[in-house]
Order: structure tokens, then C-alpha cells, then sequence
């Protein structure tokens, strides 16, 4: 959909970077900007700045920065159009879009198109579920009897599918979809003679993304008839890769980050039903097995996760693998087992929403507890071997834990609950450590070997073509980095830092046009008399300009000096001797530049035959070739004759 120029110009302006972003992450007051730790990485010391004047934010570990629109395309994982309507929501702005046409449905690119598609295929199913016959006395009958309030399932927009072969079709083609795209979204199926709905006579279970759009849906038999499976679910499309998403996160995010834990159980029903218990924070990897994608998704809302099991042993030991890699994520991990017979929808349904809250409370058991637990069979298994069996596999949890001090926490509480002396256990745990350096090692080691042997023989011209530009991109982006961190300081008693690099790269032609206009600008504001900062180059009427510096940042800029120096932090190494530094990079760039011309001209005088130009670009030749070992000379660099 297009939203309008005016409704982006409101969003722009309404957005505050302090709110949007601390919705997210914890920030405390440091100096002039904000600090908190880091939602993109899971460092322990934060790094993540927020400079509300500036409008924007700096993420030092992940290098990631920009404004609030970029933020939440970035923690989301949304693009633009979707980022601006997670803003008009959050700040209530109503979103002018101008009304589709058949032929700009057509237009649109094909994820916007199944993100409309799948999201008229909600409403559909929804209408279909409240207003229609079939609907009201089979599906929302289901849901009532299984216990579902009014508001419960307009909360999770559950839907129902009628029981024809293209109910849903006709309604789409009514709107003027075609089936192409209704194809691609998962929602019909065609096979060689009969094209028809996926979805029929089923309850319909939508799955948003974190946005809120349905991305794809879970669908369940109204029957017992056991021929059929229970759940139908989309398949994998363009928007939709299950091992990406949870079910229910959309609705969860915010209670898990008050809450800072996340319950995660099996089933589209039990986070349903924890809801309605008052339990919001919960989600579903929907019957498949946890994934490292799906952990850190739930790892940016908080870093503790709490699993629920059904109470039948049978399929907890085949779920030690999720909670394994949890660990393995550097997240905390819990678990809580209901009664035997007992899933999270009936036994939530079964009690008092205060009964339930405790319930989770009192059970909920570290890892070491409850895996001891499970391999012991509660206690009854106490003979050597078992108890020789628990703790290699307990040890071996322990070991996947990135966190050192988190590691020996819990080896801590492993001797203690285990009665073992707590140097046998460290002495098991170093070993497998040990091992498991080893076997990086050996692996960085093959990697390293195959990338040598795919590269030999080394093709000489085109490694030195490549080198060249790279290295140019390289040197140019220095340049620009010390003009705007520290253009406004000394070179010498009389110019600043700007002023040097504008004059020495007064001729010099960027191969990045955005740095050229950088400087360019910078010339024109020295002229003007002003001072050069990185905020001169970072607004809303350039946004490419405002990343490119932005990515550039130095963390001086966030840092006011009496923080400094109350922490004792040297915060830019090279700020020692600025002048010696910007001197250095400005030489870098004039000598690739230089590199760049000689590989030029001498290809000039080679395809040329005309004596007297060749005569001419000899000279040009050995002109550059003069300035180019001149310019080495003065960096140190040796020249060879
Ligand atoms: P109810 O039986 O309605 O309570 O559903 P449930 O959500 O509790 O399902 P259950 O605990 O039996 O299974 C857990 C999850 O596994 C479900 O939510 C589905 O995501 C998935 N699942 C269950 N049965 C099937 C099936 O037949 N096919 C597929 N693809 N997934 C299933
Ligand atoms: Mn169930």
C-alpha cells in the first residue's frame, strides 16, 4: 500500500527515538545520550547509544546505527512501509493510503502482495466465523465450547473456513486476486484439473508476524475422524518460514519484556487459554522443535525462557535439545511440568487464573533440577551408574554456556544439588571445554585450508584489480570518518582537522559520490564560517548521507567528558596525535588515488598507437609514478626500484 507524503512527513516528526527505542531496551542516562545493552547482540557491558538531539541511535558492538524508523526496520525485521505503520500505531496516527486499484494489487511486489493477500484471507475467515451460518454454529460454537471468550478470539482474530471446495477463492476473486497469488500465499491449491481452497470446514488460527500481519495460518479438524491430521498449517512461503517465527509473539511481546520472561509451550490453544488465564507471555513453536532463529527472536524481548510440558514423561526427554540450545543462546532457562494427563490449555482452563499464576511460580525449576529430575524418574533412579549418567548430562548443558560466570553458578548449584564435591564437577566440565576448543579449532582450521586450496592458483591481475577498489572504498570512508569525528579540532596552530582534508582532497575524484559531496559540503561550511560535526551531516534531508555517517560514528560523540573521566575511559586510541592520524589517512587515500591513475594510464598507453599521445601519457605516467613513490616515501613505505 502507498501511504502518503503527509502521513510519513506526521510520523517523522511525532516519532521519539527515546520512546520508540525504549520500548525495547532498557537505557539509562549517560551524559547527553542514552545507554542500555545492545537488542541486536547479547553483550554483558552496553554499548547501544541514543542521542535524542540527534535523533538517532549508535550500536557500538553490532556497528548498526540510524534513526527510529531504521531501528525498528532493523529489530524487527520489517521494511520500510511496515516500520512506518508500526510507528502510525504506536503514536495513534491514522494512515492515509491511497485506495488499490485491480492493476496496482497487480503492481505491488510480490511480499507486499501475500502480506494483502494473507491479510484479506484473515478478515475473510474472521467475517466468515461471526457472521456467516456455517460459521457462527460450527466454528464459534467450537470455540465457545472449548471455553473461549468473545474478546479471546478477536484477540487472536480466529476465524473459520467454510466447508465447500472454494468458498475462500471465490471471495478472493471477487476482490480481484488472482489465483497466482493465492498460490503463492498457500492459501488454494491446484492441481492438474481442480484448483481449491487449502483450508476447508476448519477453525482458522492466524499467525502474525511481530508487526501484527498474518503471515500464515494453522488450521484444525472440527471432527475426530482420525484419517485427517488434526492441524493443517500453510506451507513455507515468501513471508513465511516456520522456523522463524512463534505463535503468539505479536500478542506477547510487550507482557514478556515487562515481565522480562517468556513461557513457550506446544500447542496455538495453550497460549490461547494462558491468555484468558492472564498469562501474556507466553508463545508456541507450534509442535516443531525449538530453533536458534526462534530463541532469538524471543532473546530480544528477554533472556529468559521458561518451557512448559505436557505431564506425560514420553516427550521430555526428546525436548532436552531445545533447552540445550537455549543455553547455548545465553539464555536463562526453566521448566515447569503440569500433572500428569494436564497440557497448558486444560489446566489453566481447570483453576482460578491466581491458582494457575502460582502454579507456574512454585514449579518452575532450573534446568539442572529438572533435567536431574527426568533422568532420575523423580528421584527413584539413586544407583551409581544413574547418578554417573545425570551428571555427564547435566555437565554437558553446563558446557554449552557461552557465559563463564553463568557456567561456574552453576556448577555451584549442580554440586549442591547433586552432593557432589564441586572440583569433580569443574574437572569434568574443563575437560569437555576443552574438547570443544579443540574441535573449533580444527574446524577453523579445514575452513581455512579449503578456502586456500579454492583459491589456488592465485589469478594474479584480477586479485590486483580488486584490491585496488577495495582498498579505495576503504581509504575514502577514512577519510570521511576523521572529517566528521574530529574535523572541528586542531591540525595545527592555525587549521582544523576539516580544514586539512579539504584542502588536500580539493582535486581528488571520490569513487563514493556521497563522500565527495561530504567533503564538498564541509569546503562550503568551513567557507561560512562554521564548525564541522557529524550533526551538520546527519538529518532528515539526506537519509543516504545521515546512514553513511551515522555508520561512522565515534563513540566520543555519546559520551559527555566528565563520564569520561569519571571511568577513566580512553575512548579514541588515535585521538592521541590527531594530526599524525588525519596526515596518514589523507596520504592512504592520495596514494590509492595515485594507484588508481598509473593502472589507468598504463592501459591508455597501451591500447594507444599514436606515437605523440603515447609520448604524452609517458609523461603523465612518470609524473604519477613520481608523486605515487613520493607519497609512499613519506608513509614509510619502502619503494622498490
Ligand atoms: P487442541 O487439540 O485443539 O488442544 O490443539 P493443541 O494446540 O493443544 O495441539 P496439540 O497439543 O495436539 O499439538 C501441539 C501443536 O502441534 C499444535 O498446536 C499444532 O501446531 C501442532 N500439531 C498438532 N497436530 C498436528 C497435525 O496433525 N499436523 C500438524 N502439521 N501440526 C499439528
Ligand atoms: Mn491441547
Amino acid at each position: 500500500m502507498a501511504i502518503s507524503n503527509e502521513t510519513i512527513n506526521e510520523i517523522k516528526t511525532r516519532a521519539d527515538i527515546l520512546e520508540v527505542v525504549g520500548d525495547f531496551v532498557d537505557l539509562k542516562k549517560a551524559g547527553s545520550s542514552y545507554r542500555g545493552l545492545s537488542p541486536f547482540t547479547n553483550e554483558k557491558t552496553p554499548s547501544f547509544y541514543v542521542s535524542p538531539s540527534k535523533e538517532i541511535y549508535k550500536c557500538f558492538s553490532s556497528g548498526k546505527g540510524g534513526d527510529a524508523i531504521s531501528f525498528i526496520m532493523e529489530l524487527e525485521g520489517i521494511n520500510y512501509i511496515e516500520a512506518l505503520k508500526y510507528l502510525a500505531n504506536k503514536y495513534g496516527i491514522e494512515v492515509e493510503e491511497e485506495e488499490q486499484t485491480d492493476e496496482q494489487i497487480q503492481a505491488q511486489n510480490e511480499r507486499e502482495s501475500l502480506f494483502i493477500i494473507l491479510n484479506f484471507a484473515k478478515d475473510y475467515f474472521v467475517e466468515t466465523l461471526w457472521e456467516h451460518e456455517e460459521g457462527k454454529s460450527i466454528g464459534l460454537s467450537y470455540f465457545k465450547e472449548r471455553g473461549f471468550s468473545e474478546e479471546t478470539i478477536r484477540k487472536f482474530d480466529l476465524g473459520y473456513s467454510l466447508d465447500t471446495w472454494d468458498g475462500f477463492m471465490k471471495a478472493a476473486e471477487k476482490k480481484g486476486f488472482k489465483r497466482e497469488i493465492m498460490e503463492k500465499a498457500g492459501l488454494i491449491l491446484a492441481s492438474e484439473n481442480k484448483t481449491y481452497d487449502r483450508f476447508r470446514g476448519r477453525v482458522m488460527f492466524p499467525i502474525h508476524n511481530v508487526a501484527g500481519k498474518a503471515i500464515a495460518f494453522g488450521a484444525r479438524i472440527l471432527t475426530n475422524n482420525k484419517k485427517q491430521p488434526k492441524y493443517i498449517n500453510s506451507p513455507e512461503t515468501e513471508v513465511y518460514h516456520k522456523s522463524n517465527i512463534v505463535y503468539g509473539i505479536h500478542q506477547a511481546k510487550k507482557e514478556i519484556r515487562n515481565a522480562d520472561l517468556c513461557y513457550l509451550v506446544e500447542g496455538y490453544t495453550d497460549v490461547i487459554s494462558m491468555h484468558q488465564s492472564g498469562v501474556e507471555n507466553v508463545v508456541s513453536s507450534s509442535g516443531t522443535s525449538l530453533t536458534k532463529e526462534q530463541i532469538q527472536l524471543i532473546g530480544r524481548y528477554t533472556k529468559n525462557i521458561t518451557v512448559l510440558y505436557d505431564g506425560d514423561n514420553a516427550g521430555i526427554k526428546a525436548s532436552f535439545r531445545g533447552i540445550d540450545l537455549i543455553l547455548e543462546h545465553d539464555l536463562d532457562v526453566k521448566a515447569v511440568v503440569f500433572p500428569e494427563g494436564e497440557d497448558p490449555d486444560s489446566f489453566s482452563r481447570s483453576m482460578s487464573s491466581e491458582a494457575f499464576t502460582d502454579y507456574l511460580k512454585e514449579n518452575a525449576k532450573d534446568f539442572i533440577t529438572f533435567k536431574t529430575n527426568v533422568l532420575t524418574d523423580g528421584g527413584k533412579k539413586v544407583d551409581p551408574a544413574s547418578k554417573v549418567q545425570v551428571i555427564r548430562d547435566v555437565i554437558a548443558s553446563i558446557a554449552l554456556i557461552p557465559d563463564g560466570i553463568k557456567r561456574s553458578v552453576y556448577i555451584q548449584s549442580c554440586a549442591h544439588q547433586l552432593d557432589i564435591e564441586e572440583q569433580v564437577l569443574l574437572s569434568e566440565l574443563n575437560k569437555l571445554l576443552i574438547t570443544k576448543q579443540q574441535k573449533e579449532s580444527q574446524q577453523r582450521f579445514r575452513e581455512n585450508e579449503q578456502v586456500e586450496a579454492a583459491n589456488y592458483p592465485p589469478e594474479p591481475v584480477q586479485e590486483e584489480v580488486k584490491e585496488t577498489q577495495y582498498a579505495s572504498f576503504y581509504v575514502e570512508r577514512e577519510t570521511l570518518r576523521m572529517l566528521v569525528n574530529y574535523g572541528a579540532e586542531a591540525f595545527d596552530e592555525e587549521t582544523t582537522i576539516a580544514q586539512f582534508i579539504v584542502d588536500e582532497t580539493g582535486d581528488i575524484s571520490f569513487q563514493d559520490p556521497m563522500i565527495g559531496k561530504a567533503i564538498g559540503m564541509a569546503g562550503s561550511m568551513l567557507e561560512a564560517g562554521q564548525k564541522i560535526g557529524p550533526d551538520q551531516f546527519i538529518g532528515p534531508q539526506d537519509p543516504n548521507m545521515s546512514q553513511l555517517v551515522i555508520d561512522m560514528l565515534e563513540l566520543k560523540h555519546f559520551i559527555s567528558d566528565g563520564w569520561k573521566d569519571k571511568h577513566k575511559i580512553d575512548t579514541v586510541h588515535e585521538s592521541e596525535d590527531l594530526p599524525e592520524a588525519t596526515f596518514k589517512v589523507v596520504l592512504r587515500l592520495k596514494r590509492k588515488k595515485l594507484e588508481e591513475l598509473l593502472i589507468k594510464t598504463e592501459e591508455d598507453l597501451k591500447s594507444n598507437k599514436n606515437p605523440l599521445e603515447q609520448d604524452e601519457l609517458m609523461k603523465i605516467y612518470i609524473h604519477y609514478k613520481r608523486l605515487f613513490d613520493e607519497v609512499g616515501k613519506q608513509l614509510g613505505i619502502v619503494v622498490a626500484k
